[in-house]
């Protein structure tokens, strides 16, 4: 009898795939391949979204069986997370990871067992693994730094006092977004960045708070790039909440259309930028993977500028 498993890695990977993946199935018509999926968080909009997203486009292919882990919120939870499916041995992890060193051992130690990883959104500090996908978030924050010189009168003429609210010091976003926004602000002798390294999480709450001190120790402020659209929301709360949001421009980064874009609209925020949920193109990408088509290392989703000249458009669109 040949053995299955042989006669696949004989006729080369592609078939090799396959035919594992078939030696793998259970019994009973079940799906064909099982997926876990590691998310840093399940509470916050744009992470909801991201996963329903998911949910909805596996959902669509019966060959497909997909668990989500909710991470917590804490790299400890998330790793061990990972490492439950590597022991599970299931057929791909996706994960976003909280951190990026946090998650490199686990994302390193699945791809060592032989289980393909796609890292979206957030990146890990490792090769080590089959695909990212995610927006360019140095592009995005040269955008957004972009525009607030374009805000704040112009390159080279460009005036005014600037807080930054990051996100988690620890992920890729947040720095990138840090870093692309500060070529651009940098390079314009009249910005004055005020506070510059105050991490909120990427939490409403806690941006309120730095933003209620920032309103404390500075009696003008200019304009806020927080690293996304709750903290630039909690940051125009604090304004509000002391009567000085009419004399600072708020610049998130999201855009999605039940927060940022609504923020947009109702006149909080002056712009934010989309920034993709990869759930969907995920899925896409697992499957391809899983039926051993060749994959590009990494997968750049787009973005685009929401504020008052396209926010209507960009409501309509996603309504
Ligand atoms: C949600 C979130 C988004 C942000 C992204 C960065 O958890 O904070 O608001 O754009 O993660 O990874």
């Amino acid at each position: 009898m040949i053995d299955r498993r042989t006669f696949g890695l004989a006729l080369g990977s592609g078939v090799a795939g396959l035919a594992l993946a078939g030696c793998s199935r259970p019994a009973g018509g079940a799906a064909r391949w099982r997926l876990g999926f590691s998310q840093v968080t399940t509470t916050e909009p744009w992470r909801v979204l991201f996963s329903r997203e998911m949910r909805e486009t596996a959902a669509a292919h019966p060959d497909l069986q997909l668990t989500i882990a909710d991470g917590q919120d804490r790299t400890e939870k998330q790793v061990a997370d990972v490492e439950a499916f590597v022991r599970q041995r299931v057929d791909l992890i996706l994960v976003s990871p909280k951190e990026s060193a946090g998650l490199t051992g686990a994302v390193e130690a699945a791809t060592a067992a032989g289980i393909p990883v796609i890292v979206l959104d957030r990146g890990v500090d490792t090769e080590a693994y089959r695909q990212f996908i995610g927006s360019d978030n140095l592009k995005i924050g040269r955008m957004a730094g972009d525009y607030a010189v374009g805000l704040l009168g112009g390159k080279g003429k460009a005036q005014g006092r600037i807080v930054e609210i990051w996100g988690g010091m620890a992920s890729t976003p947040a720095q990138e977004r840090h870093k692309g926004f500060a070529a651009a602000a940098d390079a314009e002798p009249g910005l004055v960045r005020v506070m510059d390294r105050q991490d909120a999480d990427w939490k409403q709450d806690r941006a309120y708070n730095i933003m209620a001190s920032a309103l404390k120790a500075h009696p003008k402020i200019d304009l806020v790039y927080a690293h996304n659209d709750p903290m630039a929301y909690g940051a125009y709360l604090a304004a509000m909440d002391a009567g000085r949001q009419g004399e600072i421009r708020f610049i998130g980064i999201d855009g999605i259309p039940t927060e940022g874009a609504k923020w947009v609209k109702d006149g909080a925020l002056t712009a934010t930028f989309v920034y993709e949920p990869p759930g969907a193109e995920a899925i896409e990408q697992a499957l391809r993977i899983l039926k051993g088509e060749a994959v590009p290392k990494r997968i750049e989703l787009g973005t685009q500028v929401i504020d008052a000249t396209t926010v209507d458009a960009f409501l309509a669109k996603h309504a």
